[in-house]
């Protein structure tokens, strides 16, 4: 194609122009994939809107709605003996009783997006948060603590059934002490674009490639909560039915088998990822995956188990807690036309610094073996 300078010129103005239009882009477009508007809570109320610590007016804290007992607190604050440290930047809110913390955002209705924010429990008994976008809510546990410095990233999903979605974060416990509950910091939000199955693998996002938002520079990992179905999945396709959260990790913080994200099996049989897959009675199957380390120092003797319907196969794997994997499979003869993929770790690991770790999977496959004494 040939294109004379003038064109040229024109199209370079209409790039430009383009450009500048889109300096008011995000009032006017979906939400895609980042830190809500003031979602590290750098940006704080003023002066005259706090009583100590604690924030005095709904809409004190600038992009945010409030209700109850919220704190605002900067990194460093000590509460009792506790030092209060903040994952991002320099300030967070506390939610005390009952408190709540409220953001309308524009997304797409009919899409699937999903949260992910910090979380820290302090003095309160059973912390747990609920996160709703209407009429979607969850109950996410926060007592377990899996990180060494008292903070964890969690991920939870909705589908947007209208093109506002509000995002309320809700502490529901009735503490004595109304100023005990967690700290929250670093909310973010993702559009979620779930894999289908495809007849190169019989499981939906077995690479793990599509999942929640991972902070640039959060080295901790995003944790998958337990109690998620599949429909409604930070981590499509996939549930979490066990009592403990998976941890998601990504391949700038760790070391993944493969692609940019992978699953660490962080407490051990409490903490399990399945997803069913149609298969018809009768006929061979091969699931294969690779288990490996994070290269997060998580030592030790390992086995991951992985399920087939009623097959089953138990991989060891010798971590040096510097990175590697292995690879796996397991043939089996479906039963029944929907076949349950599950995975879990048999031991308990933790850290020289206490934190639950684990192994890692990832690159999953299922797929139907024409001559089964090939494989
Ligand atoms: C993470 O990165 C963002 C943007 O680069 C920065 O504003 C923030 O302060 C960083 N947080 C930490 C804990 O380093
Ligand atoms: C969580 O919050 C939503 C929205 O306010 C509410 O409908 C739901 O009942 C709450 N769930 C629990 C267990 O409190």
């Amino acid at each position: 194609m040939i294109i004379n300078t003038t064109t040229a010129t024109m199209l370079k103005q209409l790039i430009l122009l383009s450009v500048l239009l889109c300096t008011t882009c995000h009032v006017t477009l979906a939400f895609t994939a980042g830190l809500l508007p003031n979602g590290d809570f750098e940006l704080g109320p003023k002066a005259s809107e706090m009583k100590g610590t604690v924030v005095i007016g709904r809409n004190a804290v600038p992009e945010w709605e409030i209700s109850g007992f919220v704190e605002y607190i900067k990194s460093g604050q000590k509460q009792g003996d506790m030092l209060l440290v903040v994952p991002e930047g320099a300030f967070a809110v506390r939610l005390g009783n009952e408190a709540s913390i409220k953001q309308r955002a524009k997304v797409v209705k009919g899409m699937y997006y999903t949260l992910t924010f910090s979380a820290a429990r302090t003095c309160a008994q059973e912390e747990r948060l609920n996160v709703s976008v209407a009429p979607d809510s969850g109950v996410l546990p926060i007592q377990t603590m899996y990180s060494s410095n008292g903070w964890d990233s969690y991920a939870w999903a909705y589908k947007a059934m209208s093109d506002v979605a509000e995002i309320v974060i809700h502490n529901p416990g009735v503490e004595e002490d109304a100023a005990c509950g967690p700290l929250i910091d670093a909310i973010a939000m993702k559009a979620l674009y779930p894999p289908r199955a495809t007849n190169k693998n019989l499981l939906k996002n077995g690479d793990f490639e599509e999942g929640p938002y991972v902070f640039p520079n959060a080295s901790w990992g995003v944790l998958i909560p337990p109690n998620i179905e599949d429909d409604h999945s930070p981590l499509p396709g996939w549930m979490v039915e066990s009592l403990k959260a998976v941890k998601y990790i990504d391949a700038a913080h760790f070391t993944v088998p493969q692609g940019r994200r992978a699953v660490e099996l962080v407490a051990g049989k409490e903490s399990a990822i399945a997803q069913v897959v149609r298969t018809t009675p009768g006929r061979v199957y091969a699931l294969t995956f690779a288990v490996g380390d994070a290269s997060n120092a998580c030592e030790g003797s390992m086995i991951v188990e992985a399920f087939a319907g009623r097959d089953t196969i138990k991989v060891p794997y010798e971590s040096i807690g510097k990175g590697g994997f292995k690879r796996a499979i397991l043939k089996f003869t479906a039963a029944s036309t929907r076949t349950r993929i599950m995975f879990l770790s048999t031991f308990y690991t933790m850290k020289v610094d206490a934190s639950l770790c684990g192994p890692v999977i990832d690159d999953i496959k299922v797929l139907s073996v024409r001559n089964p004494r090939l494989v």
